[in-house]
């Protein structure tokens, strides 16, 4: 389906479903998937390789602004994410990154390089996009915004299944811990904080399957 440039965001918390959501949505548009949650990762990957003080906001910009961030088209059309060239797809996914990626995203420099360097990539593409601040902040003038959300033991859920799948050892309460304080630091941090934008549309994944999911968004987009 040939489409013109287009622009889909997908916000919403921690396992709500919108990366695998977004993922298959790009897939059935034929159009790029911008993850932009594995931006902040790579950079909290090469700030943790570096032993790095986390919470130093502006050693962790002046870090950004030396580091290179991108993708890589994979021949399923997906796009890899890479540190300063090489493919960190696998690494950004442990749990010690994704418990100390609230440093980078709550530091202002460092949103404002990720953000234009999100915007640079939607410019150049059409692309669904997922995140928390794609609606509200990067692509504002987006032609259609989503707000996924889920109930919370149904994330919990799911980020465990897929943790497990892994092959990674988890702990039930402790995941279920870890996501509440993400959700929390999400909502409320001074930049960036997750909303749903006003002109976002809510789709409640919860009980339903990536395809049915897809499917509702799919509903509402006309191209
Ligand atoms: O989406 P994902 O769980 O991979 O994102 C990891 C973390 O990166 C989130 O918990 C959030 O703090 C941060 N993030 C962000 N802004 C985005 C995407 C992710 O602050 N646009």
């Amino acid at each position: 389906m040939p489409v013109k440039h287009l622009v889909i965001t997908l916000d919403g918390p921690a396992g709500a479903g919108k990366s695998t959501v977004a993922k298959a949505l790009a897939k059935r548009l034929g159009i790029s998937y911008l993850d932009t949650g594995a931006m902040y990762r790579a950079l909290t990957l090469k700030a943790l390789r570096l032993n790095m003080d986390l919470s130093d906001e502006e050693a962790l910009t002046e870090l950004a602004r030396r580091t290179r961030i991108d993708f890589k088209e994979m021949p399923d059309g997906s796009l890899n994410v890479t540190l300063d060239g090489e493919d960190v797809s696998m690494e950004i996914r442990t749990i010690e990154v994704t418990n100390n990626t609230h440093y980078a995203a709550k530091t202002p420099g460092v949103r404002s390089l990720m953000v234009a360097w999100q915007r640079a990539i939607g410019l150049a593409r059409s692309v669904v996009t997922d995140g928390r601040d794609q609606g509200t902040v990067v692509f504002t003038d987006a032609r259609y915004k989503f707000y996924v959300d889920a109930d919370v033991e149904e994330r919990v859920g799911r980020r465990y299944r897929e943790l497990i799948a892994a092959g990674k050892q988890v702990d039930l309460e402790q995941l279920r811990a870890d996501m509440k304080d993400r959700d929390q630091k999400d909502f409320n941090r001074a930049v960036g904080p997750l909303k749903k934008a006003p002109d976002a549309v809510t789709v409640d994944s919860t009980g339903l399957t990536v395809e049915g999911t897809v499917d509702k968004i799919m509903r509402l987009i006309q191209l």
